[in-house]
């Protein structure tokens, strides 16, 4: 199969979707691989490394998406890449369809088979290629929230690990899931004191075994979401439903009562958000204030150490790219449940416009879904 990685064109987004790694194993494999000319620079990924490892390089991503019979990349197209897709092409990224129904009429009308990287899932919940984001967005999280903190960045003025004499700040965590728990780990070893929030009794037990008690742990409902958010310092926003929509947990009376300078960074940003007076924000532009709180809202926080998220997204989803280019989408969606449940979109055969397959997604758009037959 031809596999083409165009590079990525939104605002501060310099990841790549394959490493030159990933570009031998394939291509050791029998296929060819495509790429833009430039499109590892910004993780620290040369032409030349890739070109070392069997790719061909092409200047620009016209030719990319005009060769290629697969599209690996990070983030879902913008509006003026759509028009290169071609009908049947399978498109292998983070789609995070539920809040975008413009891009996904589009993508439906543009008749491809799309595999969004975040609803691939094990048959016990796991999400094997979302994992290694929210595991960098939740670490990143406590240091941004840790710097907008500080005066300077307009926040309270408050060090988050405290002084001796000087009280540590208050975190709130909302989603004890992989970004929730990489926030409140780090969180915790800069010295704050750590609540979180989730729904699942089995993941705060879990986080209450690790820390011996040391980050609270407390069951997500509307009050105990009032408490904990209006007497913090900082709120990340960390739940997910899959493939739906984030339900929106805080809301903006709730922001309201927060302390001046208090921070809120909503990791769900990408699913919608789960705080009210949340919206896309970018790398350039990430914050906002509402009610004197700052909010953080960028949807690509990974995007803003593309060297380590490169690396980490890259080898998380080498497998399910090796069974695509191996079987063709078909034959690896029919063979593969963790897969299947990773296609959002797919083009029924003799048809010109695909059709959902993904149930949340689908619910969350108001739309039908239709089965991959198998
Ligand atoms: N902004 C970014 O750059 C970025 C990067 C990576 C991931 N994300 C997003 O972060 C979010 C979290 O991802 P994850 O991998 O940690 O998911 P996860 O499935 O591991 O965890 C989500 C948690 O939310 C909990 N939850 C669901 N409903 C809840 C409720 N009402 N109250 C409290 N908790 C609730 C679930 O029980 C689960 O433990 C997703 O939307 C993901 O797409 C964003």
């Amino acid at each position: 199969m031809i596999i083409g990685v165009p590079k990525e064109i939104k605002a501060q987004e310099h990841r790549v979707g394959m490493v030159p790694a990933g570009v031998l194993s394939l291509v050791q494999q029998g296929h060819e691989v495509v790429i833009q000319q430039g499109a590892g620079d910004g993780a620290g990924y040369p032409d030349a490394e890739y070109q070392h490892a069997g790719a061909r390089i092409v200047p620009g991503a016209r030719e990319v998406y005009a060769r290629a019979e697969l599209i690996c990349k990070v983030k879902e197209p913008l509006m003026e890449e759509v028009p290169l897709l071609r009908k049947g092409q399978i498109l292998f990224c983070y789609l995070h369809l539920a809040p975008l129904p413009e891009l996904t009429a589009c993508l439906l009308e543009a008749g491809v088979n799309a595999v969004a990287l975040e609803t691939i899932q094990s048959d016990d919940g796991y999400l094997p290629c979302l994992v290694p984001m929210s595991e960098i967005a939740g670490r990143m999280s406590v240091q941004i929230a840790a710097r907008l903190l500080e005066r300077e960045a307009g926040g309270r003025g408050i060090l988050l690990s405290g002084a001796s004499g000087a009280e540590p700040a208050t975190v709130t965590v909302i989603g004890g899931g992989c970004a929730g728990i990489n926030a409140a780990r780090v969180a915790h070893g800069m010295g704050a004191r750590v609540t979180v929030l989730d729904i699942d009794s089995r993941k705060l037990s879990h986080i209450d075994e690790v820390y011996g008690g040391r980050i609270s742990t407390v069951y997500s409902d509307p009050e105990s979401i009032h408490k904990s958010v209006t007497g913090a310092d900082a709120v990340i926003g960390a739940v997910l439903v899959p493939g739906s929509k984030a339900p929106q947990l805080v809301t903006e009376d709730m922001i309201a009562e927060m302390r001046p300078g208090s921070v809120v960074i909503d990791i769900s940003v990408d699913q919608g958000g789960c705080v009210a007076t949340c919206r896309p924000t970018t790398h350039e532009h990430p914050t906002y204030r509402v009610h004197d709180v700052i909010h953080y809202c960028v949807p690509n926080m990974p995007g803003a150490v593309p060297r380590t998220s490169t690396q980490a997204l890259a080898h998380a989803t080498l497998p399910w790219l090796q069974q695509l280019a191996s079987l063709g989408f078909d034959r690896a969606a029919a063979r593969s449940a963790e897969l299947c449940r990773g296609v959002n979109l797919y083009l029924p055969e003799g048809q010109h416009r695909s059709v959902i397959s993904c149930e949340p997604v689908a619910r969350a758009l108001g739309l039908e879904c239709v089965g991959i037959p198998n």
